[in-house]
């Protein structure tokens, strides 16, 4: 079987999403095909310190290691987002406090894992119909959408050289688009350092369509930053709508063409594009078997239930 990371060797590294089970259920597959890795959930905030000041990084670390020793690269994933944060309630705190509570986050996790390649410093900021940054509340409640370039400039002098992103979703939206591409290019004028815009791609078989994708990295491009695809996943529900007890073989079929003209666009844009990240190794461990639907099987990899490659693992191989 043909390698995904050898196969795109020329193009960009191949990602996926990893936690402390499928780095033992899926080994062999991930080994294979994968030479950038990011934590779907160990690294953030939240789930490496439940309370202030109590850190424990043994999931976090189990992925860090098994990476290093399979020469994958990894993501750090994420340290200023809305959810996954220590339980104490920020909210109470003083601006100053929470500043400095974030400052010594980063610095732990610098100094402890060191190879990681890039940071997604800021997670989705910006809601897609309302298009400002009041997203995240829990950082803009307390210092206004100055938070976005006060942490960027906190993670530039905490991370030294190493990469910094701006992780967004829903990133096809035309106003969203803009906002977008105006608040980097804000940051930028300001003297801030963002190197990197990482866009979700978590789609379905129904939309974005390629040309929509396109439009906006059309856009993103001029900012002249580097881009990754971050989470990749394509649900074969049109949202909440049906439910199936097998996946449909037209259903598969369509998602097949989809991740080929897809990944046939990311490869158009190499020179911008660095990696494109997989949201999961297989069928049988995804995050949308409960969303937006509690319970529902979906089937959105590469890799079926058995972990047995599906034709659209094959149809990105055809070039
Ligand atoms: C967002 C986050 C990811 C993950 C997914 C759901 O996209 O950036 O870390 O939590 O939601 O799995």
């Amino acid at each position: 079987m043909q390698s995904l990371k050898e196969k795109y060797a020329d193009y960009f590294k191949v990602g996926v999403s990893l936690n402390e089970s499928t780095i033992i259920s899926h080994k062999d597959i991930i080994k294979q095909h994968f030479n950038s890795a990011t934590c779907d959930y160990a690294m953030k905030y939240g789930a490496i310190c439940d309370i202030y000041g109590n850190y424990n990084f043994s999931n976090a670390d189990k992925i860090y290691n098994f990476c290093s020793e399979n020469n994958i690269a990894m993501r750090g994933h994420t340290l200023i987002w809305n959810y996954d944060i220590p339980a104490d309630e920020f909210k109470l705190l003083s601006n100053k406090e929470a500043f400095e509570r974030m400052e010594e986050h980063m610095k732990i996790m610098a100094k402890r894992y060191p190879s990681i390649y890039c940071w997604d410093v800021v997670n989705e900021a910006i809601i897609g119909n309302k298009c400002d940054l009041t997203r995240n509340s829990l950082w803009y409640d307390k210092f206004g959408s100055d938070y976005f370039d006060m942490f960027f400039s906190m993670a530039s002098k905490t991370f030294g050289n190493i990469p910094l992103y701006y992780n967004e979703d829903e990133e096809t939206h035309v106003k969203k688009v803009h906002k977008i591409c105006e608040t980097i290019k804000r940051s930028l004028d300001n003297g801030v350092r963002i190197d990197g815009l990482g866009l979700q791609c978590h789609i379905n078989i129904y939309e974005p369509n390629v040309d929509d994708y396109k439009r906006a990295l059309d856009e993103y491009s001029k900012l002249g930053i580097n881009i990754q695809i971050t989470e990749m996943d394509v649900s074969i529900y049109d949202y909440e709508k049906g439910r199936y007890q097998n996946p449909p073989a037209n259903l598969i079929e369509r998602q097949a063409q989809l991740y080929s003209d897809y990944f046939k666009m990311f490869r158009d844009y190499k020179e911008i594009i660095e990696t494109v990240t997989l949201w999961a190794v297989a069928d049988d461990a995804t995050w949308l078997d409960n969303y937006p639907v509690k319970n529902r099987k979906d089937w959105p990899m590469l890799f079926d239930i058995d972990r047995n490659p599906k034709e659209a693992f094959y149809r990105i191989l055809e070039f």
